[in-house]
């Protein structure tokens, strides 16, 4: 059979630089793929907006990236995905992945005791989709979720670690886990939190299995080009790999570059129409 390429890029999005996460385990895992992130950073966070809003944005979006003609798009977002995957693929005219079912698969297969403790945004949390995806993988598994709303814009704010990070994540997860001791597994339902990893796993010790949805995204992104016919070809082009931001072009390169460890290719800014004000608490 002849063998077909697709040298398009594949795209993907999330609120900030939370998706970053997720990009850096498909390019470990996809090295041949050409990408284009799109961080919507001056609307982030997505997490305490109303459903309807976070739709509309997503959808926005994914139609910044579709006009880039990318070949897959990836909603490197837990809220978005929550609120939007389902209209996303009804209206793209490329296939969609989010990263709630990878997550929650992740989580599945990783606890022992069948007790998983998700931390996501408040958005995610209320949705229930990952209350649901995990029953749906593993139906005797018990999840507790719980929403944390000061880590988005900590982790935007380029507080990774340290004293600050430390407190507010204790104050979220000891009570967490003292509520529930049989939890063995900590779910990230939230693409910025593997940016605060180390604290995490500190906090919760050796006996927490910490896991995310960035690998398991990875594997669904490498099947699904297989079963398409859609790998790159693997010849080097310009522009491998493009990254977007709606918002401050040397707040999101700070971040991104200390995550990454490498200089990045020159972020692109986007223009967005301006930020609708957050709800109050
Ligand atoms: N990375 C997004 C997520 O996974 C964060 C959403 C937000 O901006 O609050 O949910």
């Amino acid at each position: 059979m002849p063998q077909h390429f697709d040298d398009r890029p594949i795209g993907v999005f999330d609120s900030g630089v939370g998706g970053l996460t997720v990009l850096a385990e498909l390019r470990r895992r996809l090295p041949a793929e050409p990408t284009l992130y799109l961080g919507d950073n001056a609307r982030a966070p997505y997490g305490p907006r109303p459903a309807d809003e976070v739709l509309r944005f997503t959808l926005e979006a994914a139609d910044l990236l579709l006009a880039q003609d990318v070949k897959l798009l990836v909603i490197a977002c837990n809220t978005a995905t929550a609120r939007a995957l389902d209209e996303v693929r009804r209206r793209s005219s490329v296939p969609v992945i989010g990263v709630i079912r990878p997550g929650a698969l992740a989580a599945a297969a990783a606890t022992r005791t069948r007790n998983v403790g998700v931390i996501a945004t408040a958005g995610t949390v209320e949705s229930g989709a990952y209350h649901e995806a995990i029953v749906e993988a593993d139906a005797a598994t018990q999840v507790a979720q719980l929403a944390c709303p000061e880590l988005v814009p900590m982790v935007e704010a380029g507080i990774l670690d340290g004293r600050r990070a430390e407190s507010v994540l204790r104050a979220y997860l000891e009570p967490m886990l003292a509520a529930d001791p049989d939890i063995d597994t900590l779910l990230l339902g939230c693409t910025h939190y593997p940016l605060l990893r180390a604290p995490i796993e500190r906090i919760v010790g050796d006996g927490v299995a910490v896991v995310d949805s960035a690998f398991t995204t990875a594997l669904a992104v490498e099947d699904l080009l297989d079963a398409l016919g859609a790998r790159a070809s693997g010849v080097e082009a310009d522009a491998m790999h493009r990254v977007a931001t709606t918002g401050d072009v040397a707040a999101f390169v700070s971040v991104a570059e200390r995550l990454f460890g490498e200089r990045l290719p020159a972020v692109e800014a986007v223009e967005i129409e301006p930020m609708p004000a957050l709800p109050l608490d």
